[in-house]
């Protein structure tokens, strides 16, 4: 199997044993040094651990790894920073955004006030020009930047300025990009923002969870927690537990302690790198092959390939390359004319398959295959065949978590 999720990637057995390990019986409630049950001591230690390598890791002031996972992070920002029915500015889902960052069914649209903002007609990237009008009228009390599915680079440094000129927090929601941050082929936003959130299971390839990054003190304190008597760390903090959460998961914790040491080795960088390059090559072999990809390529780990002109849908595309053995996601495009649950889009990434070792060169042969099935989608032989193709090419290379077990 190709395994092409974009939000997806294969952990070292050393993460996977982690979070399997023991400390998935202890109950943690607290953090370092204040805990609600006793017997602490080394998950103390481990916690610290984890939360002094992401500090070191990103150059932030301040870390939380407790969060269950990347929605559980964005809701402790919402609970730390803003009141009922205040006004979210943020990605729309069809555009690239993720559920939490405003959206009808999400808490975040029906407890906030959602204000959108788009891409750019032509381009379909952000478009920072519309951003700040948007800001100027609405004066929102939090901006995200950051998605789910959006192929492009995120300029931290505009949205920071339009976040100051409205006394707006800025929040970057770093989930899909965390582990080319570390590696160095994405901008850093911790310097630019006041928060950071992200999952810790995507391209940082580490256990399932998630966690948040921030300044310790609340430029906006006077202005918006006048009476409050936490900063902004320790908002954070309490928003997570004791206001969502209970007892962390201190086995994901360990697990994300070794997560981020991989994470700091040259090799994770090369790693990284390569995660880009072998995105853009999949992304150039599509282009060649005359497929519409959302942007016209990508700067990071992933392409959304548009099929809107094609016969079938983004679902009924996905399905039939499943059965050839290439597992993606269909996904919305701009402007999609089709519902969420069938969509004319399919999300491909990068970062799995650069995780087993695959190249450029192999890249160019999975565009085949994918080509191969949605030339003939519904050619049940031409599924059968490419499947065992596919099985063949896998067989070259190792799965982490699997074939170093
Ligand atoms: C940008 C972004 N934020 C948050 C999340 C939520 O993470 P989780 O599914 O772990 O709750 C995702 C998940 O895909 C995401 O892409």
């Amino acid at each position: 199997m190709l395994k092409l999720i974009a939000s997806e990637n294969f952990a070292s057995s050393a993460v996977l044993e982690a979070t399997g390990s023991i400390f998935a019986n202890k109950y943690a409630e607290g953090y370092p040094g204040a805990r609600y049950y006793a017997g602490n001591e080394i998950v103390d230690e481990l916690e610290t651990l984890a939360i002094e390598r992401l500090k070191a890791l990103f150059g932030s002031e301040h870390a939380n790894v407790q969060p269950y996972s990347g929605s559980p992070a964005n809701q402790a920002v919402y609970r730390a920073l803003l009141s009922a029915r205040d006004k979210v500015m943020g990605l729309p889902l069809p555009e690239g955004g993720h559920l939490t960052h405003g959206w009808p069914v999400n808490f975040s649209g029906t407890d906030y006030q959602r204000i959108p903002y788009g891409l750019h007609e032509k381009t379909k990237q952000i478009d920072y020009d519309r951003l700040r009008e948007t800001a100027r009228r609405e004066r929102p009390k939090l901006i995200w930047v950051g998605g789910t599915a959006y192929p492009r680079v995120f300029d931290y440094a505009a949205t920071a300025e339009i976040a100051s000129e409205v006394n707006s927090y800025l929040v970057a929601d770093i989930a899909h990009i965390s582990g080319l941050i570390v590696a160095g082929v994405h901008p850093n936003p911790v310097h630019h923002c006041d928060v950071v959130t992200s999952t810790s299971h995507k391209s940082i390839r580490g256990p399932r969870g998630g966690f948040i990054l921030s300044k310790n003190e609340d430029r906006y304190q006077a202005l918006y927690h006048p009476t409050s008597k936490y900063n902004l760390a320790r908002r954070i903090d309490r928003a997570v537990f004791p206001q969502l959460q209970g007892g962390p998961h201190v086995h994901t914790i360990a697990a994300l302690a070794v997560a981020l040491q991989e994470a700091a080795t040259p090799s994770f960088r090369t790693y990284g790198h390569q995660i880009v390059r072998n995105a853009k090559a999949l992304a150039e072999a599509l282009l060649d092959r005359g497929y519409d990809l959302v942007t016209g390529g990508t700067d990071n780990h992933m392409l959304i390939l548009d099929l809107r002109d094609r016969p079938l849908s983004g679902k009924a595309y996905a399905e039939r390359l499943a059965k050839a053995g290439i597992i993606t996601n269909f996904n919305m495009v701009p402007g999609d004319p089709r519902d969420p649950a069938v969509t004319s889009g399919i999300r491909l990434g990068s970062p799995a398959v650069t995780s087993m070792g695959m190249r450029e060169r192999e890249m160019v042969q999975i565009a085949a295959f994918i080509d191969l099935v949605c030339r003939q989608p519904d050619d049940e032989e031409v599924h059968a065949s490419v499947r065992r193709d596919v099985a063949d090419f896998c067989t070259a290379f190792d799965v982490p978590g699997i074939s170093d077990r």
